[in-house]
């Protein structure tokens, strides 16, 4: 079946983007390796002077059958050495390092971006034909690229009520608004952001982005089901908004949460299970070429990598193109040429292999914190725990109303009890990251109607804590301390 393609969004750039010029000196790039070509154009060094003749990485091999958390056997079949030439290549998905290590190929290695395009094929269904790709250096940098792709000053984006905290200062610093889309346990609410948008006060621009991270939301852990991003993704065609998918935790998703330790059952995938299994994404129902979707390797490789890339529409990556060109120029050439010889050793079966093994680590983790929620957080009607299914974050919800001294102590303020029970966590030896903390709050001028900002329990108090980064006795500890100080305080 022919694929339509992308809308055209000209309209939602900024005026950066627009004034925007090709650097002419980025257009010989295409004679690159043509041998009948006498370079004189660039202030290349040559490759002869970069120091690294062959860099060789110890890797572990698919299908990764002990697990992938374990120290590697250095004698064994477990692992294999990668050698990185500067002239050549051992296998396809090389990169020598004379290309990676030179300027050029701003859009990423085409080693690498062979390898993701055809991830790309497995995970999602491209609804339109002329769509691409751009390696990045990680989502923090993705967006704020796109802030300056799509907004001026004084502009309007949504996000959700609660979102990350250094993506809301990256648009706040460039004088964009942060306006709040109310969520629930299960992300975005789609009749809300409707009513936000029909009732949009028409002295004001409309917002040009909505800004989320679907799956394993951070802070709230939350997860938007196919339903809900059909919906949601219906109002930005109506209100005509781009939506920007903020997904590093995508390949963190989990077995459900089983409460009874004895029902639970190690669940073995096969690779047609596990795509099965994987949320829909925005990206997969984009038939106008509206979506744009940031990946990360940071929560499934490693954060240092400073790798990830963007799927968008041609039209789009042409405008992150032209401003890497002359800000990052391109991702870091050593990271390309690891990742993509590593990825292409394990080849895409052997990828889902890691990605697998990940799900498993990450399902035993969650399972241990929110059995340890259950044991040491008060199991009352005010507390509320929501067991996510996705990504490293959990979060222990409570009605702030319900403190004794809340309406004398703390002049019914949610916020005033909040930094309290911060400093008494902190007193007990714990860190937990209060809810304010990622508050979205933003308001246009003149403001937008005031019920587009209620919420349901004005006094609902919430702290995010995370079992990625801690053992699981470490874990325990931490939430029976700050379980004891909920106990102590509401008295229960
Ligand atoms: C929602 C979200 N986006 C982006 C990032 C950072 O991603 P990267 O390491 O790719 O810049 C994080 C991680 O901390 C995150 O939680």
């Amino acid at each position: 079946m022919t694929k339509t393609s992308a809308k055209d969004f000209y309209h939602l750039f900024s005026q950066e983007t627009k004034d925007r010029k090709v650097s002419p000196l980025k257009t010989f790039i295409k004679y690159f390796g043509d041998p009948n070509m006498v370079f004189l154009g660039g202030g290349l060094p040559l490759s002869d002077y970069f120091p690294w003749d062959n860099i060789k990485v110890d890797i572990p091999v698919p299908p990764f059958t002990k697990g992938i958390g374990q120290p590697i056997n250095k004698n064994a079949t477990e692992i294999t050495t990668l050698d990185l030439y500067k002239e050549k290549k051992v296998a396809d998905g090389d990169i020598p390092l004379a290309r990676s290590l030179q300027y050029g190929h701003s859009q990423g290695q085409p080693e690498l971006l062979k390898f993701i395009r055809e991830h790309t094929e497995i995970i999602h269904t491209m609804q339109y034909d002329d769509w691409e790709l751009l390696v990045t250096a990680g989502n923090t940098s993705a967006w704020e690229s796109t802030l300056r792709i799509f907004c001026n000053r004084g502009d309007t984006i949504l996000a959700e009520a609660h979102s990350f905290s250094s993506s809301l200062s990256a648009a706040q610093a460039q004088g964009i608004i942060t306006f709040p889309v109310p969520i629930d346990d299960k992300g975005i609410i789609p009749e809300k952001l409707a009513a936000i948008m029909d009732n949009w006060n028409p002295e004001t621009p409309k917002p040009k982005l909505l800004y989320t991270i679907p799956t394993g939301q951070n802070p709230t852990g939350s997860s938007l089901d196919a339903e809900r991003k059909s919906q949601v993704y219906k109002i930005a065609q109506k209100h005509d908004f781009l939506i920007v998918e903020d997904e590093p935790y995508y390949f963190l998703q989990m077995e459900d949460y089983v409460k009874d330790p004895s029902l639970r059952k190690e669940v073995k995938l096969s690779h047609d299970e596990f795509l099965a299994s994987l949320d829909q994404t925005f990206l997969s129902i984009d038939t106008d070429g509206r979506v744009i979707r940031m990946d990360s390797f940071s929560k499934v490789l490693a954060p240092g990598s400073r790798l990830g890339w963007i799927t968008c529409s041609n039209q789009i990556m042409k405008a992150y193109l032209a401003l890497y060109e002359m800000s990052m120029q391109a991702a870091a050439g050593f990271t390309q040429s690891i990742v993509s010889a590593t990825l292409s050793k394990w080849g895409q079966h052997g990828y889902l292999d890691w990605l697998l093994g990940l799900r498993h680590e990450y399902t035993l983790k969650r399972d241990n914190a929110i059995d340890a929620c259950y044991k040491y957080i008060p199991q009352t009607d005010a507390f509320h725990i929501n067991p996510p299914v996705a990504g490293m974050f959990f979060t222990i919800t409570f009605d702030g109303a319900k403190h004794p001294e809340f309406t004398t102590k703390f002049k019914s303020d949610p916020l005033l009890l909040e930094s309290y029970l911060y400093e008494k966590a902190v007193e007990s030896g714990v860190i937990i990251a209060p809810g304010s903390w990622f508050i979205t709050d933003g308001e246009t001028i003149p403001p937008q109607p005031k019920e587009s900002k209620e919420s349901n329990n004005p006094n609902s108090v919430f702290f995010r804590g995370t079992f990625a980064a801690v053992a699981a006795d470490k874990l325990n500890e931490s939430l029976k301390r700050f379980g004891q100080v909920l106990h102590d305080e509401f008295k229960v």
